[in-house]
């Protein structure tokens, strides 16, 4: 149940993705997502340099031996030496897909395939996905407005972007931002995306790497607690506290994006280590105020296959009284 073309081109079992998440994304955390049928990507920006990506892959196969992909963003000033040294790297580990980000990975698509990766290109509108089509990406990742970390400047919610994305593309559509549970699972399916990628769901869990008071001041947050900022160069939904509303005062007095990013660092950096939201600008998702319970990632993705097969059960039935009131 639930086979895609993405769980066949991925070798997974269940469509669900754990996006690459800065600091976050480590060995634990993609290992678990893998054990349990789906698919993590590590995060190759929080590495230095290539031996420490691939120290990290290394880890990863000692926790798991299901398939897991690596995260690269490419960006304005990303050298493409950087990117070619992690292609290599890649392909030298064995890694058979990637989540790219950012800029469009054309210049760098011949490689990946001569290296036997599959790419797949995470982008926040359809026109984007449309070039990544053409250039040759093996399938795409629409992130819409509701969902963490970046998602450009067109403000379409994931409910629109999946359907007009999958009109407008044959390769197939990765459904992000905004799914956390089995509704939100069965959602993204039915408006036709092969697969889910979700980031702000696994940060609550066992294995993801952030202090434990990190991970309870989560579940305290409501749908309503966080906003985007860095508008429109590094467009980011992330975490209300101190470290944002310093930020949003420096846009409010015309700050320049380099003295906006020097004030406020690493994205995730000290909230994650010491536990204190306030720290940093940490990139959350809308979905934050469905996520109750830290939970190991086996039990949120075993809830989710879980439950989408009741609810697609009862929608088979045409049956719409929520399992809650039906009793
Ligand atoms: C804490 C955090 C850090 C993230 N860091 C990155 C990143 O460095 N690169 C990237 O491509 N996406 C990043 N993302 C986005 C996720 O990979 C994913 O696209 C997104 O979380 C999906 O939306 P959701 O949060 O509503 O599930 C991050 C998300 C979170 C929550």
């Amino acid at each position: 149940m639930f086979e895609t073309r993405l769980t066949r081109m991925l070798g997974i079992k269940y469509p669900i993705l754990c996006g690459g998440m800065a600091q976050l994304a480590k060995a634990e955390l993609v290992a678990a997502v893998g054990n349990a049928g789906g698919l993590g990507f590590l995060i190759g920006s929080s590495f230095r340099t290539p031996s420490a990506l691939s120290d990290e892959i290394k880890r990863t196969k000692g926790l798991t031996d299901k398939p897991f992909g690596v995260n690269i963003g490419i960006f304005r000033g990303t050298q493409p030496e950087r990117v070619l040294g992690l292609i290599d790297t890649l392909a030298a580990e064995g890694v058979r897909v990637v989540e790219t980000a950012g800029q469009s990975p054309e210049p760098y698509i011949e490689r990946f395939h001569a290296a036997g990766i599959k790419v797949i290109h995470k982008v926040p509108a359809v026109r984007f996905a449309r070039t990544a089509e053409r250039v040759g990406v093996d399938a795409i990742t629409l992130v819409g407005f509701e969902c963490g970390g970046a998602l450009g400047n067109d403000d379409v919610t994931t409910f629109i972007l999946i359907p007009r994305a999958v009109d407008a593309v044959k390769i197939p559509v990765v459904a992000g931002g905004g799914v956390g549970d089995a509704r939100g699972f069965v959602a993204a399916l039915a408006l036709g995306a092969e697969a889910v990628i979700m980031g702000t769901r696994f940060m609550a869990t066992t294995e993801c790497p952030a202090h434990p008071k990190f991970k309870e001041a989560l579940l305290a947050l409501q749908e309503t607690d966080t906003v985007v900022v860095e508008r429109p160069r590094n467009t980011h939904r992330v975490i209300r506290g101190e470290m944002v509303q310093k930020v949003l005062d420096l846009e409010k007095d015309g700050a320049a994006p380099e003295e906006i990013a020097r004030v406020r660092g690493d994205m995730v950096g000290r909230a994650a280590t010491d536990g204190n939201l306030n720290l940093s600008l940490v990139p959350c998702g809308q979905v934050v105020g469905l996520v109750s319970q830290i939970k190991p990632v086996a039990e949120v993705m075993q809830e989710i296959i879980q439950g989408a097969q009741a609810l697609v059960g009862r929608l088979g039935q045409a049956s719409f009284i929520p399992a809650r009131t039906s009793a």
